[in-house]
């Protein structure tokens, strides 16, 4: 199915500093194998976001390399490969549940039935049958949280990456989203997800990086991560990565 065996996502020497000065992420190297299940940690600020903006193209990097399967992050390629759910919820506020998808989908190529016949099987998973004629505006916190993902997956994203998709959802969205996501994961797509639930992160992450101060502290299995700091539990491995100087 896939093209080429490369890792989803290589990041080499990655520095970003804004042009304010601030350096969010510094000579950061991390390499995702394709297929993985992976969160990344990390306290505000810690440059999470950031990275994921780089990986998306949406900021200018200030120096390194960025591939996406191979594929440097600015290519359309790269790019078309990613659905991405940002933290902060953007939605077009002139565009009801159904369009906001179709759009999405015609933008990323698919024919137009093809975009309807997707965009309803997307708005079947996300639970917004009663909502598909409502535009953003009308729409509650969870249920913009809910067309945010639907959108990022929209048109079959091989890297599907999810910056704090759980924050503020209530419990039946944050289960229904894990089961969707992990059946994702078995059907081989790559899952980059942020959190800042431990317990989220150890339920569903194969591996997990740690990054503080945009620099990489840990990178291991939640298992490993225990093992390696001496610890019963992924919350005191936390508190002891982030209190290391
Ligand atoms: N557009 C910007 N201009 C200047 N500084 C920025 C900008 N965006 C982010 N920063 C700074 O970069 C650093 C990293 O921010 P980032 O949003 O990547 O953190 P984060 O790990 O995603 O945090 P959170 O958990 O709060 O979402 C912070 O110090 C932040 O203030
Ligand atoms: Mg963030």
């Amino acid at each position: 199915m896939y093209r080429n065996d490369a890792p989803a996502l290589e990041l080499r020497g990655l520095t970003k500093r804004y042009d304010d000065g601030t350096l969010a992420i510094e000579d950061f190297d991390l390499e995702i194998p394709a297929g993985a299940f992976f969160g990344l940690l990390g306290p505000n600020g810690a440059g999470k976001t950031t990275l994921i903006s780089a990986v998306c193209n949406l900021i200018r990097v200030t120096e390194g390399d960025v591939l996406v399967f191979g594929e440097p992050a600015h290519s359309l390629l790269a790019r078309s490969w990613i659905g991405l759910a940002e933290q902060d919820i953007n939605l077009d506020r002139f565009l009801t549940v159904r369009e906001t998808l179709t759009y999405h989908g015609g933008y990323f190529g698919m024919q137009r039935d093809e975009a309807e016949e997707r965009a309803e099987e997307m708005i079947a998973a996300f639970g917004l049958q009663a909502k598909r004629d409502t535009r953003a505006p009308k729409l509650s916190g969870g249920q913009r949280r809910r067309l945010l993902l639907a959108r990022a997956l929209m048109h079959r994203p091989r890297l599907v990456i999810l910056d704090e998709p759980t924050a503020g959802v209530d419990f039946e969205l944050r289960t229904e989203l894990w089961r969707y996501i992990r059946q994702l994961h078995a059907e081989g797509t790559t899952i980059l997800l942020t959190t800042h639930y431990l317990e989220e992160a150890e339920e569903l992450c194969e591996e997990i990086a740690l990054i503080r101060d945009g620099h990489l502290i840990a990178r291991d299995s939640a298992a490993g991560l225990r093992e390696s700091f001496a610890v019963d539990r992924l919350q005191d491995v936390y508190v002891k990565a982030m209190a290391r100087s």
